[in-house]
């Protein structure tokens, strides 16, 4: 008997063993390095998120708009200051992991070439060329362990969800063929990607470098992805599964903007939401341990106005645009998780007034759409502010998630906008610390 019990308690560690997700793609934004302030994120602060993970994916490299070679986006940190050597020179000290260095991520902002990812899909054997050796040399001089591909595709036309064109637009869309179409050529695209995805393995392979793709928001796996060709070309895809709604993409509607699920009623589109997209690969055939979801670790904020009142619940109407720019994020409509964690109560704020109150924060114990905090333009406040964001407790949710569906890992984007100082509770990378805890 006591045998039998030991058995089965080894068979459920075994089962526990397997079912646990492996990796922990941690996005490494090197920008940050160049940051005022305490956004300021350098190697030190860096190295202590490597113990949790699996792999470190650093961005950004480009292409050039006239040649299509490969380059960073900042070559005076990443090569003349030695910090792609640096980072990779990290593997001695963190022998599991692995780094990968990552072209595009929405960071390649080219106005005199606005549509060179799609050109370089286009293009001829020559042009493919120089952008496949070109980053094949920096993958191999500067010691990285493969290549991460952030293709900035067109992206989704946004849709509001209000308004009084509302459901006779929606049937009127029916009428017509067009969902906004983006991208005539899209079938086209889609059949070139993966051309020039092989194209790019093959040089990759002699030497065994690891190959992922991306999915940046917003771009429809559906146009862009030929899921069963590409299984064979990848070794793992991490969806960028949050800014599904953003303040410059939606300026007058405030919503969830990174849920799991589609939160019900009211007339949302059914793909922006986690799991139609995890549902997505998986249905094309794509195998569930070779899927990452991506979980941000910056909130989106609007500002709201008198016109919203007082209930923040989402979809909430009548914003305006981005809510200010963080002190460290410096980019509107974007902050930090410190930086919300800030502006949340906390004995520092708690009797202040005014624009300079507390916000309401107000959580989702169903677990399926994530939080959102707001102050409403009301009284003595003149500055309302509607943030969505994950904290570690609806980021340890997605980690759940992740395990249900025996999902590869999540890809946390990035590590410089958690709180890698500690200062909302002490803790330092707390996003991360808790997603890694529940895989
Ligand atoms: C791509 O866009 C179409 C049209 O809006 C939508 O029906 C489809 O679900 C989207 N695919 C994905 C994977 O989001």
């Amino acid at each position: 008997m006591k045998l039998l019990l030991l058995f089965s308690f080894i068979a459920c560690l075994l089962v526990a063993a397997t079912n646990a997700a492996s990796n922990l793609v941690c996005y490494y934004d090197s920008s940050s390095y160049t940051r005022e302030g305490l956004g300021k994120m350098l190697t030190p602060d860096l190295e202590i998120a490597l113990q949790f993970c699996s792999h470190l994916v650093y961005g950004y490299a480009g292409i050039r708009g006239d040649n299509y070679q490969a380059h960073s986006l900042n070559e005076n940190l990443d090569v003349y200051k030695h910090q792609y050597a640096e980072v990779t020179a990290l593997k001695r000290k963190y022998p599991h992991l692995k780094v990968l260095l990552s072209v595009g991520g929405d960071h390649d902002i080219d106005v005199d070439h606005p549509n060179k990812y799609i050109e370089l899909l286009e293009g001829d054997k020559v042009k493919q060329t120089g952008f496949v050796q070109s980053v094949y040399s920096l993958v191999k001089n500067y010691g990285f362990d493969g290549l991460d591909l952030a293709y900035q595709f067109p992206r989704n036309k946004p849709r509001k969800v209000h308004g009084e064109l509302g459901t006779a637009w929606k049937s009127l869309k029916k009428i017509f063929t067009g969902d906004f179409v983006v991208d005539p050529q899209a079938a086209l695209h889609k059949e070139q990607f993966t051309a020039f995805v092989r194209y790019v393995k093959d040089s990759l392979r002699a030497d065994g470098f690891l190959l992922s793709l991306t999915v940046l928001p917003n771009v429809n796996s559906t146009w862009y992805f030929d899921i069963p060709s590409l299984n064979g070309l990848v070794d793992f895809v991490n969806l960028g599964t949050f800014d599904f709604l953003t303040p410059a993409r939606n300026p007058e509607e405030a919503d969830f903007t990174a849920p799991l699920y589609e939160p019900e009623s009211q007339n949302r589109q059914p793909h922006l939401n986690a799991e139609f997209q995890v549902n997505y690969w998986l249905q094309q055939g794509f195998p569930a341990s070779k899927l990452n979801l991506g979980v941000a670790s910056y909130g989106n904020a609007w500002k709201l106005t008198a016109e919203t009142g007082p209930d923040g619940t989402p979809v909430v109407r009548h914003t305006v645009g981005a809510g200010p720019e963080g002190l460290q994020s410096q980019k509107p409509g974007l902050l930090s998780y410190p930086e919300v964690c800030s502006k949340l109560e906390n004995p520092q704020n708690q009797y202040l007034k005014g624009n300079d109150s507390p916000l309401r924060r107000v959580t989702d114990p169903t677990k399926r759409y994530g939080n959102y905090a707001y102050r409403p333009v009301e009284g003595a406040v003149t500055e309302g502010i509607w943030i969505s964001y994950d904290d570690p407790e609806s980021a340890s949710n997605k980690a759940s998630y992740v395990r249900s569906k025996n999902l590869g890992g999540v890809a946390l984007f990035d590590l410089s906008y958690d709180d890698f100082r500690g200062l909302c509770n002490g803790d330092k990378y707390p996003l991360l610390r808790a997603i890694k805890y529940r895989l």
